[in-house]
C-alpha cells in the first residue's frame, strides 16, 4: 500500500513514520507542501500516488488560534478541504485527525461519535467545520478524533510538567477539566490499523480511562519519582485565551466496533517515560 502523510514532522506524524512499516510511506511537512496551497497539495498527491492519505497537519496552538483566526481556518478547515479535494481527484482514501474540542464539554458521560458538535474555541470550530465539509465532499473518509496527545516528538503536557517539576517544589494544575490522555505511539498504531481495515466515518481514538489535568500531572510526577507537590486549582484561577471543554471523555465504542483496543492511559504514560529516558 502507498501512504502519504501530511504533518509527518509533528508529535503524531513522527510516530506515524516510525510505526508504519511494511507499506510505502511518504511523509510531508509544511515546507514540502503547505496545505493552504491547493495546487501544491494536488501536485504532492499526484507525485506520491497514495492509496491512503493521513492528514495530521494542523495549526495546533489552541490559544494561538483565538488570536490568529484567519490562519487557523486557512490551515485547519480550508487546508483539510484542499487535501480532501486532491484525495478525491486521485481516488485516494483519507483519514483526517480531529479533536475532542469539537464538543462543548457539557456531557457527564463519554462522548459518542454521533453526539452533537458544539465547539467553544476557534480551534474547535476549525475542526468541526472541517469535519462537516470533509464528510460532504468525501462521505467515505475516516475522521479520527483524538485528545490530550503526548509523546516524545514535540511539546506536550507531561514534558512541560516534568521540566517545571525539576525546578519548582509545587505546581498548580487545573482539576475541573476531564479528558483522555493519548500517547502518540498508541494513536499511530491505531491509525495504521484503521487504514488497513478501510475504516470509514467518525472514530474516537484515545487511550482508555480518563482523568483531570491535575490527576494526570500527579501521575506524571509520581511515575517519574519526583517529590513535587501538585495542587488542584480551577480553570478560573488559570485563565487562558481559549475555553476548554470541562468534560471531553471520548467513548471507545466506535474503535472497539472495528476490533481495535487502546491501552489504558497510565500504562501509556509508563511507556512514554521509558521512551523519554532511552
Ligand atoms: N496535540 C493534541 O493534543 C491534539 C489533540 C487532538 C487532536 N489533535 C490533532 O492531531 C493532529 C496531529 O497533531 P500534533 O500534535 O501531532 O501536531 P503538531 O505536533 O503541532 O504538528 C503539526 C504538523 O503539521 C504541519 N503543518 C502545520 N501547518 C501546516 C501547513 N500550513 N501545511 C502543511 N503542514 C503543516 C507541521 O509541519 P512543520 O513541521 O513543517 O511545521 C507538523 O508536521 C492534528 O490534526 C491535531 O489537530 C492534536
Amino acid at each position: 500500500m502507498r501512504v502519504t502523510i501530511f504533518g509527518a514532522t509533528g508529535l503524531l506524524g513522527k510516530e506515524l513514520m516510525r510505526a508504519w512499516t511494511g507499506d510505502s510511506v511518504t511523509g510531508l511537512n509544511s515546507r514540502d507542501a503547505d496545505i493552504r496551497d491547493a495546487e501544491r497539495v494536488q501536485e504532492a498527491v499526484l507525485d506520491t500516488r497514495p492509496e491512503w492519505i493521513v492528514l495530521a497537519a494542523a495549526y495546533t496552538d489552541v490559544d494561538g488560534c483565538e488570536s490568529n483566526q484567519e490562519l487557523a481556518f486557512a490551515v485547519n478547515r480550508d487546508g483539510a478541504i484542499n487535501v480532501a479535494t486532491a484525495a478525491k481527484a486521485a481516488g485516494a482514501r483519507l483519514l483526517f485527525l480531529s479533536s475532542d474540542y469539537v464538543f462543548d464539554g457539557r456531557k457527564t458521560s463519554p462522548y459518542e461519535t454521533g453526539d452533537k458538535r458544539n465547539p467553544q474555541s476557534v480551534y474547535g470550530r476549525t475542526k468541526a467545520e472541517a469535519e462537516i465539509k470533509l464528510l460532504e465532499l468525501m462521505p467515505e473518509c475516516c475522521i479520527a478524533r483524538t485528545s490530550w496527545l503526548f509523546g516524545t516528538g514535540g511539546k506536550c503536557f507531561p514534558d512541560s510538567i516534568l521540566k517545571l517539576a525539576g525546578s519548582r517544589p509545587a505546581l498548580d494544575v487545573v482539576n475541573d477539566q476531564r479528558g483522555c490522555p493519548t500517547y502518540a505511539v498508541d494513536l499511530a498504531r491505531a491509525i495504521v490499523q484503521l487504514c488497513r481495515k478501510n475504516a470509514e466515518g467518525i472514530v474516537h481514538v484515545n487511550n482508555t480511562g480518563d482523568c483531570t489535568w491535575f490527576e494526570f500531572a500527579r501521575a506524571i510526577v509520581t511515575s517519574a519519582g519526583l517529590a513535587t507537590t501538585i495542587r488542584p486549582v480551577n480553570s478560573q484561577q488559570f485563565a487562558r485565551p481559549a475555553p476548554r471543554p470541562a468534560y471531553s471523555v471520548l467513548s471507545p465504542a466506535s474503535l472497539r466496533s472495528l476490533g481495535i483496543e487502546m491501552p489504558p492511559w497510565p500504562d501509556a504514560l509508563g511507556r512514554y517515560l521509558e521512551q523519554r529516558h532511552s
